[in-house]
């Protein structure tokens, strides 16, 4: 293989037909099985082979996903890093062994491995700026007081790690806006709900709720309810991916507000792909556009949600 002289990353051929890998944190959310698929209808329609591989939730598994992937030697590895830092040494491994690599969705810890030098991209959101958006909703809601608990992602994950810090960000800035307790849901519903059980207890002054993505607001809302309270009267619930699912909630007034993390990444992974193979510049971040769901557009946008 050849590393390109201004990168250092390895070359890809231009080729009628590749074989990939998709290398997946876990499967237990609507959000991973909607990527997931996703990556396969797309690599079906291309043709492509695509070797899929399911990391259960373990970090430790996705590294040696990705190692069987580097000995089954295929052309390109497409990897959604459940956490910043174990995934890291991995990607140099298959620079190593003059495998491209693509990040879908979730990054990782830039001093360990580099896009543009170690792996070509990040395709994703902007996980800063959707905490911020949901910081300042709050902020313009509630005219900067709010009692809040917040229910962070998987510890160690990039969008758990930017969600805080672009909220954080904007919580700082009003005195009267106060973080109750922020405490980790592992981005799953039942965890979430069992979190917000706990805490609610501690905390029954709460009236935000803010849940790094759907599937832990909606335990959360479980929650809320078994303990006799209103969310969207009592308690406002904000999140973040814009499922069906939490859409509905929106329309039913039990979800104040939705920043969208779009699942849908085959069609943009694979002609990054080809892009890269025919030679064209890569940016280091390329960055989806994000939309939102409130009151005045839920109904409206139900059916575009994944
Ligand atoms: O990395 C994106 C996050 O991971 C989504 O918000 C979440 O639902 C998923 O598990």
């Amino acid at each position: 293989f050849t590393l390109a002289a201004d990168t250092g990353l390895p070359k890809l051929a231009v080729k009628a037909k590749y074989k990939i890998g998709f290398a997946q944190t876990e499967s237990n959310n609507p959000w991973r099985i909607a990527q997931t698929k996703s990556m396969q209808d797309e690599a079906k329609k291309l043709g492509w082979q695509l070797v899929y591989t399911d990391a259960a939730g373990s970090a430790a598994k996705q590294v040696a996903d990705v190692r069987s992937m580097i000995a089954q030697k295929v052309d390109a590895i497409f990897l959604a890093p459940r956490e910043e830092k174990p995934l890291a040494p991995v990607i140099l491994e298959a620079k190593k062994a003059g495998i491209p690599v693509f990040l879908i969705d979730r990054n990782v810890d830039q001093s360990l491995a580099k896009a543009g030098t170690d792996y070509v991209t990040f395709i994703g959101s902007n996980f800063i700026e959707e905490g911020k958006r949901v910081g300042e909703w709050i902020a313009k809601k509630t005219n900067g007081k709010a009692n809040i608990i917040e229910l962070e992602g998987t510890t160690g994950s990039s969008p758990a790690n930017d969600r805080k810090t672009g909220f954080d960000n904007v919580i700082k800035k009003y005195p009267g806006m106060k973080i109750l307790a922020s405490q980790t849901g592992d981005f799953a519903r039942d965890k979430g709900r069992q979190v917000m059980e706990t805490l609610l207890q501690a905390h029954p002054e709460v009236n935000v709720v803010y849940a790094h993505n759907d599937e832990m607001a909606i335990g959360a809302i479980a929650a809320l309810e078994a303990a006799g309270k209103k969310p969207g009267k009592d308690v406002l619930v904000l999140s973040i991916d814009g499922g069906k699912e939490a859409v509905q909630l929106v329309v039913d007034g039990k979800i104040a507000y939705v920043v969208e993390c779009n699942p849908k990444f085959g069609p943009k992974a694979y002609s990054t792909l080809k892009d890269y193979a025919a030679g064209k510049k890569i940016p280091a971040k390329i960055i989806n556009p994000d939309r939102e769901f409130h009151a005045g557009n839920a109904k409206q946008l139900l059916n575009t949600a994944y």
